[in-house]
């Protein structure tokens, strides 16, 4: 099957392009891209005034399969990634099982392969059953294709067990990825701790609860020579201590979420607790602050953290409910905004969801150059909508951003030369 992509704006970060093209796809590679391309036998797609970019890639997302299917699970998650844009995914192992052996991520594997319509890339834990006391097989995770390490949804506690893992990690090459907290800071809180907790009488979790471990793991990290990138960054303090330690040449990488950069705590005030995710939504100067780095390349990545949970999880009080948004299919939209609002260049925007991702985890992707797999993205710049999550192919349907509206959405997702996703459908 051929694919041909005409007249789109192509934007190539990796390759310095931005330029009218046009793209051929063969079977499940990109063939050609230049001017005038003329091919018979092929799939027509007109991309004029679209944005023809390489496959969007998010690194933190939360699968839930298996244990969780009730939340998300591998069809539906990957059908949410591809609506939102996305090509490939990684998935964190909090899931029941926990993955932290090579038969639940074979599992999971298996099951992207039959079920999923994006590529999935497991992600293995770093201790058994996260429970931050034993560290996994980490060779055997590595065999059966992990392409990284976390406990994501806690902290490794033990300075010691951070350390270990950071060693054994290294033999392989895997980045050691850090939901950085400070349980005893952090513990009981609702919200970021500041003005709005006070005045909203929610337990607040402050900044230095995820500081701390950001600067632990910075040691940690120079100490042992590994690669620890940091998950969602929402602190500006985090930010001065990645940038001093990028500055040293520490081995340290970050990324930020759509939510950290576009709401503050002050939207807690709703008291939906579609506002409640770990780390909080903080104040207004540390959105700032996240905005400004993402040009200046202290910020890696944009990853959304999609963490779907059920209506119950959500339904309730605020502090009896979950942490967690819902986020692959509003990321592109949400983040646009700030392309929109000329917070961002266009080309950052795009390489923070592509080249970016791919270079934290050393994958092969997130380029339109000749003879790579065809996972291409196509964007809509123009395109206004409003969220609706009810219309999401989540299962998930807990996010802040729900009525608000957005210019600039996906319009078309090629995976494997492809298409799984155009104007508003999933095709697969
Ligand atoms: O808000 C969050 N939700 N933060 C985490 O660290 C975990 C995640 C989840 O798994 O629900
Ligand atoms: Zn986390
Ligand atoms: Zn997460």
């Amino acid at each position: 099957m051929r694919l041909l992509i005409k007249g789109g704006r192509v934007i190539d970060p990796a390759n310095k392009v931005d330029k009218v093209l046009d793209i051929l796809v063969e079977n499940d590679k990109i063939v050609e891209t230049g001017q005038n391309i003329y091919a018979e036998d092929c799939i027509n797609i007109d991309a004029e005034n679209k944005l023809v970019c390489p496959g969007f890639i998010d690194i933190h997302v939360h699968l839930r399969e298996p244990g969780f299917e009730y939340k998300e699970d591998i069809y539906s998650g990957t059908r949410a990634a591809a609506a939102g844009g996305f090509t490939t995914i990684c998935c964190m192992p909090n899931t029941e099982p926990v993955a932290d052996n090579k038969s639940v991520i074979s599992f999971i594997k298996e099951q992207a392969r039959d079920k999923g319509v994006v590529n999935v890339l497991p992600i293995g834990a770093i201790t058994k059953r996260q429970q931050g006391q034993e560290l996994v097989e980490i060779a055997e995770l590595f065999k059966v294709g992990c392409v990284a390490l976390s406990d994501d949804g806690r902290p490794v506690v033990r300075a010691d067990i951070m350390r270990y893992a950071l060693e054994y990690a290294k033999m392989f090459s895997l980045p050691v990825l850090s939901h950085c907290e400070e349980p005893a800071l952090s513990q009981d809180g609702q919200m970021n701790e500041g003005f709005y907790s006070t005045y909203y009488g929610l337990k607040g979790i402050p900044a230095a609860a995820e500081e701390i471990m950001v600067a632990r793991d910075i040691i940690l990290a120079k100490l042992t020579g590994a690669h620890v990138h940091i998950c969602h960054v929402s602190a500006r303090g985090s930010l001065e201590l990645i940038r001093r330690a990028k500055e040293e040449g520490i081995k340290i990488t970050c990324e930020v979420t759509p939510h950290h950069l576009t709401l503050t705590d002050e939207i807690v005030g709703s008291y939906d607790a579609d506002t409640k995710v770990n780390p909080p939504l903080r104040s207004k100067e540390d959105v700032e602050v996240l905005i400004n780095a993402l040009s200046e390349g202290i910020i890696d990545c944009i990853a959304s953290d999609h963490a779907p949970h059920h209506k119950e999880a959500k339904d309730c009080e605020y502090s009896a409910a979950a942490f967690g948004i819902s986020g692959l299919e509003t990321s592109v939209a949400v983040t646009m905004s700030l392309v929109h609002q000329g917070k961002i260049g266009l080309s950052d925007w795009v390489a923070l969801n592509t080249i970016g991702p791919a270079q934290v985890l050393g994958l092969d992707k997130g380029t339109l150059n000749k003879g790579r797999a065809a996972d291409i993205t196509i964007i809509d710049p123009e395109m206004v909508k409003k969220v609706d999550p009810t219309k999401f192919y989540s299962k998930g349907k807990n996010t802040p951003f729900k009525g608000m509206e957005f210019k600039g959405w996906p319009w078309m997702t090629i995976r494997g030369g492809r298409i799984v996703f155009e104007d508003g459908k999933i095709k697969a």
